[in-house]
């Protein structure tokens, strides 16, 4: 991009993990585009500016539009590969869609900041949208599930969370921008505590205590990495950044698995991998000890994105 400047990100697609999170699911109240516009504008900026004020607490975040509201609140351009929640069913696995028409996303490593800002970025919305979901993350003792493995170590490092999650030249109006895949999984963990913990790491593909990846070799088809580790035909990794993290409450608790990623096709197809199987028979054990309660597909806008629809 010669002479050309490159929009910003939003701070939090490809931020490192934080301790805690709040994930809060919006519809849009009816007509209201025009006021949104400017308003996400200004959230997306007040967040922008947050993430330097609380950088000692890692405060981060970022706003993205639902896949079935987008063309009513940016009529006209579309990102390329947006499309609904790709609902699916095999079994007793279901991945449903729910889709809401905004989901902010705030991370810090201060609860009490974060508080405050998911009611200051509430208010800012007031009256323009429903609040229809709420959920609180938190970080699981050393970065762990709650079914009890390490969670994220395979994930891109480094500038590599750029490159995997933003979205480049291939299409321009929507560059710095990421589609964002969120599944809340509600775990059965009495089930998967019954569970003798080798039978647990065959489910996973690594070894529970010390996390180590088992020898190829040794990966049971229905182990989640085997389901989950895909390849183009030219043999190259299909990746996403998962932004993943723990919550609930003892009545019902799970992951709110998030996925960033600068194309819709890999989660899809990790999807697909882990309800449908292989083709042989072998699908994503995993999945008879948690089950999807949402699914819902968004984009989240380059900041300068969003800033063109300012007052
Ligand atoms: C890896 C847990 C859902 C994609 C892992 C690992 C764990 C885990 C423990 C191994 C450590 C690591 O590399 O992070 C879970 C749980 C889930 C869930 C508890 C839901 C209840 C999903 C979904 C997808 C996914 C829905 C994508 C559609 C991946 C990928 C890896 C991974 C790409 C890295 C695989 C590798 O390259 O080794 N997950 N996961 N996960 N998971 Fe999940």
């Amino acid at each position: 991009m010669e002479n050309q400047v490159m929009p910003r990100e939003q701070l939090g697609v490809c931020a490192e993990g934080n301790l805690h999170s709040v994930y809060l699911m919006f519809n849009a109240n009816d007509g209201v585009e025009q006021q949104l516009r400017p308003c996400l504008a200004n959230v997306a900026q007040y967040i922008h500016e947050l993430s330097d004020q609380y950088a000692d607490s890692a405060f981060n975040g970022f706003v993205s539009i639902g896949a079935n509201y987008w063309d009513t609140l940016y009529a006209g351009e579309r990102p390329a590969q947006l499309k609904p929640f790709p609902a699916m069913e095999a079994g007793n696995r279901d991945a449903p869609a729910i889709e809401f028409d905004l989901f902010i996303h705030l991370r810090c490593d201060r609860l009490d900041i974060l508080h405050l800002v998911a009611n200051e970025v509430a208010q800012m919305l007031e009256g323009l949208v429903e609040l229809v979901d709420e959920e609180r993350g938190f970080r699981f003792m050393d970065n762990r599930d709650l079914t009890g493995f390490v969670d994220g170590t395979e994930n891109p490092k480094g500038r590599n969370r750029q490159e995997v999650a933003l979205v480049g030249e291939e299409d321009v109006t929507f560059v710095g921008g990421s589609y964002v895949h969120v599944q809340k999984y509600a775990h059965n963990l009495s089930k998967w505590h019954r569970l003798p913990t080798k039978k647990q790491e065959d489910i996973i593909g690594r070894t529970k205590q010390d996390n180590i990846e088992y020898a190829s070799e040794d990966k049971p088809l229905t182990s989640h990495i085997k389901r989950v580790n895909l390849k183009h035909a030219d043999g190259s990794s299909m990746e996403i950044l998962r932004q993943s993290m723990p919550f609930g409450s003892v009545r019902e608790q799970g992951l709110m698995f998030i996925s960033v990623c600068r194309t819709s096709l890999h989660f899809e197809k990790m999807l697909e991998s882990m309800v449908h199987g292989d083709g042989a028979g072998n699908h994503d054990h995993l999945m008879h000890f948690t089950k999807a309660l949402t699914g819902s597909s968004f984009f989240a806008p380059s900041l300068d994105y969003l800033l063109k629809y300012a007052d």
